[in-house]
C-alpha cells in the first residue's frame, strides 16, 4: 500500500487528476481504451473539476476511455438530482468527450436488480477489468457501498445501507434522512480488489479515524477499506488533517519515500 500525503485537499485533488488525466494520455487507444472505475461523494469533486480543466486546456481526451462507477440508489434514476447518475452528469459526463456509452452505472431502477448486477460485471469483464479504480472512504471505512461487515470478496450485489452512512447521505438530501434510499446497488470489495490498480482519495479530519483503521490495524470485514492491504497496487491520497490519527512514524515514512512521486506532478 502506498500512501501519499499532500498538505490539503486542493493540492490533493489536483494531484490526483493530473495523474489520471497522464495515464490515459499515456495508455488510452482505440484498440485499448482505458477502463476507469469512478466514485462520486463530495471528495472526488475537486478531482474531477480539475480533470474537466485539463480537457478544456486540451490536455486529456476520454474518447478511448470507458467508466464504471461504483454504486447507485435503489430507486433512483438519472432524472432524480440526487441519484449518482446525475451527480456524474454535473461533475464529468456533460464536461469532457467521453462518449455516453462508454460511461457506465449501476441502474438503480432495474426490475431485477439481481439481474442488472450480474450484467454489470459482465460488463467489467467485456471491457477487460478495470485498469484503475478511483474511490472514496466513509468515515465507518466503507469503500463504495460495502458497509462494515461486508465479504471482502463480495461482487457487485444490492445492499442495505448502514444507519450512520444514511446520517452521513442526508446532506445530500435536504438534511432529511428519511428521505434517502435504504438500498443501493454497489460494486463488491472483490470487484474492486479485481482492478489493476486502486487509488483512495481521503480528506478531512473526519476520515481520520478511518484512515487509521485501514493503514494501521489488520484486513478487517468491518473496515472494509483495510482490504486494500492486500491489493498489490493500492494508493491512498489523502490530506493532512486526515492524517490526525496516525503515528507520527507512519506519516514521516511515507512523507519521505513518497517526495518523488509527489513531486513529480506538482508544480
Ligand atoms: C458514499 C459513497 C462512497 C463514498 C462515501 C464518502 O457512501 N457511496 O463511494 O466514498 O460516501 O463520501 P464523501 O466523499 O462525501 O465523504
Amino acid at each position: 500500500m502506498r500512501l501519499l500525503i499532500f498538505e490539503d485537499y486542493e493540492r490533493m485533488s489536483r494531484w490526483a487528476a493530473r495523474y489520471v488525466a497522464r495515464r490515459i494520455a499515456r495508455e488510452a487507444t482505440v484498440q485499448q481504451p482505458f477502463v476507469l472505475g469512478l466514485p462520486t461523494g463530495s471528495t472526488p469533486v475537486g478531482t474531477y473539476r480539475h480533470l474537466v480543466q485539463l480537457h478544456r486546456e486540451g490536455r486529456v481526451s476520454f474518447r478511448h476511455v470507458i467508466t464504471f462507477n461504483m454504486d447507485e440508489y435503489v430507486g433512483l434514476g438519472p432524472q432524480h438530482p440526487q441519484s449518482y447518475a446525475a451527480f456524474m452528469h454535473q461533475h464529468l459526463w456533460d464536461h469532457v468527450d467521453l462518449p455516453p456509452e462508454q460511461a457506465h452505472i449501476p441502474n438503480g431502477l432495474a426490475e431485477d436488480l439481481e439481474a442488472e448486477c450480474r450484467r454489470y460485471e459482465e460488463k467489467i469483464k467485456q471491457a477487460g477489468g478495470i485498469d484503475l479504480f478511483l474511490g472514496g472512504l466513509g468515515h465507518d471505512g466503507h469503500i463504495a457501498f460495502n458497509e462494515p461487515g461486508s465479504s471482502l470478496r463480495s461482487r457487485t450485489r444490492v445492499v442495505t445501507l448502514t444507519d450512520d452512512t444514511v446520517r452521513a447521505n442526508a446532506r445530500f438530501f435536504d438534511n432529511d434522512p428519511a428521505r434517502v434510499p435504504r438500498r443501493a446497488l454497489t460494486v463488491g470489495v472483490g470487484t474492486i480488489m479485481d482492478a489493476r490498480q486502486v487509488m483512495l482519495l481521503v480528506s478531512g479530519q473526519s476520515k481520520a479515524w478511518a484512515l487509521h483503521k485501514i493503514v494501521e490495524e489488520g484486513v478487517n470485514h468491518m473496515w472494509a477499506g483495510s482490504a486494500l492491504q492486500l491489493h498489490p497496487d493500492a494508493w491512498i491520497l489523502c490530506d493532512e488533517a486526515a492524517t490526525e490519527e496516525l503515528k507520527v512514524k507512519t506519516v514521516r515514512y511515507f512523507k519521505e519515500v513518497e517526495q518523488e512521486t509527489l513531486a513529480e506532478l506538482e508544480e
